[in-house]
């Protein structure tokens, strides 16, 4: 059985989603912090199983140690953090504790049930504005953010402990832009409040919720002016995971792989996209830069090809399309 942290939020619901397909049987602990307990009823009816969910805080130590008591857990993956670059600048060491603590009394608590297996959440913020493209894992840490900050903390640490006890199995997986819902429209994301990233603010002026899409910068040295990243499907992202899971049961080993698709697309490249996906016209409006964003950057996906034998194989046209549905879907049932 596999721990789900975070399991109810955006990515972990999407890769609970794949565990289950891959046969796996699977508990969840959050906290609800930035998700909804709705979304377990939704599971149960895509992975046609049993979803154990159970509230609570990864920090509190003594309750994940009785969920590993309680179950019969071979690994963990951990989803469960804040992850709002700019909230964590607001927020340094509510950032750092729920982060980087998070995890220290994690680890304590699988160290004691002697469970080592992790694959854990990081991001390719690690790198910050890379010197070169396509960004490889050798890229330098250079984050921007204390949350970026936060995960290179945290893969320092994984790191420490690998060396410091081999017999671990650890997974540090940097996601580059993740993007898109399950093709049911049953799960995705649901941000609360004015969306922080392009995608889901692109689906709710298409709804007609927002007025226009503001693209900040119009002046970057790219094909047509505006940011260029490497989205990647959730569903991908979230069969990604599985294969990091198998590479580990199967070779052990610290493991340090990007999950990206190693196409960059532009901002009006997604708008477009987008427009074509929900037959509605996407207005924009120029903005200024936005502080800390960086021009363009895009994954070498290779290392995950050839050792996970994992490949994005949903392309932008499907991510506007399934984060179409599920927005249709959310309007629908709100
Ligand atoms: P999310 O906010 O949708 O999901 C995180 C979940 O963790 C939420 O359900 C929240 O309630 C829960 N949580 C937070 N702190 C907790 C705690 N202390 N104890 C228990 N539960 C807690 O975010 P997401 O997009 O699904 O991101 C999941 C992970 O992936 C995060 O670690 C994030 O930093 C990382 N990541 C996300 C992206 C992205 O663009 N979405 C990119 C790179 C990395
Ligand atoms: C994408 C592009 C914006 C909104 C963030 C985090 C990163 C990672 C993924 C966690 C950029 C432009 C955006 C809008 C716009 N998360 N944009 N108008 O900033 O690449 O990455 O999410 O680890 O750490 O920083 O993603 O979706 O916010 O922006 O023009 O309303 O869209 O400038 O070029 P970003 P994003």
């Amino acid at each position: 059985m596999i721990l789900v942290t975070g399991g109810t939020g955006y990515l972990g619901s999407h890769a609970a989603v794949a565990l289950a397909t891959a046969g796996r049987e699977l508990v969840i602990v959050d906290n609800l912090c930035n998700s909804s307990a709705s979304v377990i009823g939704r599971l149960k009816r895509l992975c046609a199983c049993d979803v154990q969910f159970i509230q609570g805080d990864v920090r509190d130590t003594a309750l994940l140690s009785e969920i590993f008591l309680g179950h019969d857990i071979s690994a963990v993956m951990h989803f469960a953090g804040l992850k709002a670059v700019g909230e964590s600048t607001e927020m340094p060491v509510d950032y750092f504790d729920n982060n980087v603590n998070g995890t220290i009394q994690l680890l304590v608590a699988m160290r004691r049930a002697k469970i080592k297996t992790l694959v854990f959440s990081s991001s390719a913020t690690v790198y910050g504005d890379p010197a070169t493209l396509p960004i490889t894992e050798d890229c330098p840490f250079a984050p921007t953010s204390p949350y970026g900050r936060s995960k290179v903390f945290i893969e320092e640490i994984l790191a420490d402990l690998h060396r410091a006890e081999p017999d671990w199995r650890i997974a540090r997986l940097r996601y580059f832009n993740p993007v898109g819902a399950h093709e049911s429209g049953l799960i995705g994301e649901d941000p609360a409040g004015i969306p922080n990233n392009l995608m889901p603010y692109v689906a709710q002026v298409a709804l007609g919720s927002r007025n226009a899409v503001n693209v900040f910068g119009t002046d970057y040295p790219t094909r047509d002016g505006t940011g260029v990243r490497d989205y990647i499907h959730v569903m991908d992202l979230a069969e990604g995971h599985v294969a990091a899971l198998d590479h580990l049961e199967q070779a052990g080993g610290l493991l340090t792989v990007n999950l990206g698709t190693g196409q960059g697309h532009s901002v009006l490249e997604v708008v477009k996209a987008f427009e074509r996906a929900s037959n509605r016209p996407i207005p924009c409006l120029a903005a200024p830069r936005r502080k800390g964003d960086v021009a363009q950057y895009w994954a070498d996906p290779s290392l995950a090809n050839t050792l996970l034998h994992w490949q994005a194989g949903r392309n932008l046209q499907q991510m506007c399309a399934d984060t179409w549905r599920w927005q249709l879907n959310m309007a629908d049932t709100s």
